[in-house]
C-alpha cells in the first residue's frame, strides 16, 4: 500500500518536472536575420504538417515577422501549405484603419495572405469599432466562435503556433511592463488605450492565457538592437515576454547579433 502510494508520488512529482521543464522556453541560435526566418518557417511548416484538421496560426505585428511572410507567401513554401485547412489570426493590433501602414493584419495579407488564403480564413481585428474594448470583445467574441467554447482546455489548444516578437521594453504582442493588461486573467482579448512604445497609437491585444493556448509559441528576436533587452530576459528579468509562455512549447529564436556577449562563447 505504502508503495503503491510513493509510486504514485514519484509519478505525481515526475508529472510536475515535466511540466515544469515544457514551460521552459527552448533557445535556439542562428547565424543571422535569413537563417532564423527559415528556421521559423521551417517550425511553422512542421506545426501545420503535426495537424491533419484544421489548423489556427496567430500572426504577429511589427518588423520581426516580415520575412517569414514573404517565405511563407514564396514558391518553396506557397504549394506546401494546405490553405483551405488553415485560419490567420493576429495576436495584437495597432488600433489604426486597415489601410494604414501601421496595421499589423494588413502587412500579413499584403505580404502572403490576399494572395493565397481564402478570404474568411483571415481573421483581422477589427478597428472599426468605436473603441479599442469594443474591438477587443468583437475580437473575443470570434475567436470563442472559432475555438467552440469560451472556456480554454489546456488539452485542446485554441493555436497551432502563435508568433511573437520582443519590444526594447520588453513587452509582446501589445502587453507592455508595468500596465494593467498584462496581469488580465478573464478576457481573451483587451483594448489598450495607450502604448509604452512607438507607434503610440492604441493597441488591441490577446491576453497571455490565451496566447498561452497553443502547441508552439515562437519568437523571432534578430538584430543588435535587441541584444540590451535579450540580455534582461536571459538573466531572469521578470518582463511580458519572459511571461508569455505556450502550454505547449515555447522556443526563442535568435540571431547571433542578438545575442549578449556572454552567451556568446556557449554556442
Ligand atoms: C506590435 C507588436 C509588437 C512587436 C514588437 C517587436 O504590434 O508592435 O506585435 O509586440 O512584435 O514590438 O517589434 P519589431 O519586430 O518591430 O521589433
Amino acid at each position: 500500500m505504502r508503495r503503491r502510494a510513493a509510486a504514485a508520488g514519484r509519478a505525481k512529482l515526475a508529472e510536475v518536472f515535466v511540466t515544469a521543464a515544457a514551460l521552459q522556453p527552448k533557445l535556439i541560435v542562428e547565424a543571422d536575420a535569413e537563417a532564423l526566418a527559415r528556421a521559423a518557417a521551417e517550425r511553422v511548416m512542421a506545426r501545420i504538417a503535426a495537424n491533419s484538421g484544421r489548423i489556427a496560426i496567430c500572426l504577429t505585428g511589427g518588423s520581426s515577422p516580415k520575412r517569414l511572410y514573404q517565405l511563407l507567401g514564396s514558391e518553396a513554401y506557397q504549394g506546401k501549405i494546405p490553405w483551405q485547412r488553415v485560419h490567420w489570426f493576429i495576436g495584437d493590433e495597432r488600433f489604426v484603419p486597415e489601410s494604414d501602414p501601421l496595421n499589423n493584419m494588413a502587412v500579413a495579407r499584403a505580404t502572403f495572405l490576399d494572395r493565397n488564403a481564402p478570404a474568411g480564413h483571415v481573421h483581422p481585428i477589427p478597428t472599426t469599432a468605436d473603441s479599442p474594448d469594443q474591438s477587443a470583445e468583437a475580437y473575443a467574441r470570434e475567436l470563442q466562435a472559432f475555438y467552440g467554447s469560451k472556456d480554454l482546455d489546456p488539452r485542446r489548444p485554441l493555436f497551432d503556433v502563435v508568433l511573437m516578437g520582443v519590444g526594447p521594453d520588453g513587452h509582446t504582442a501589445s502587453l507592455f511592463p508595468g500596465f494593467p493588461e498584462i496581469e488580465e486573467t478573464g478576457r481573451w482579448v483587451v483594448g489598450v488605450p495607450k502604448a509604452n512604445v512607438a507607434p503610440f497609437v492604441p493597441r488591441v491585444s490577446l491576453t497571455l492565457p490565451v496566447l498561452a493556448s497553443c502547441h508552439e509559441m515562437l519568437f523571432e528576436i534578430a538584430g543588435h538592437d535587441k541584444q540590451a533587452i535579450l540580455t534582461r530576459l536571459l538573466n531572469g528579468g521578470t518582463l511580458p515576454a519572459s511571461r508569455a509562455r505556450s502550454h505547449g512549447e515555447t522556443v526563442w529564436l535568435v540571431d547571433r547579433a542578438a545575442l549578449p556577449e556572454e552567451f556568446r562563447g556557449r554556442r
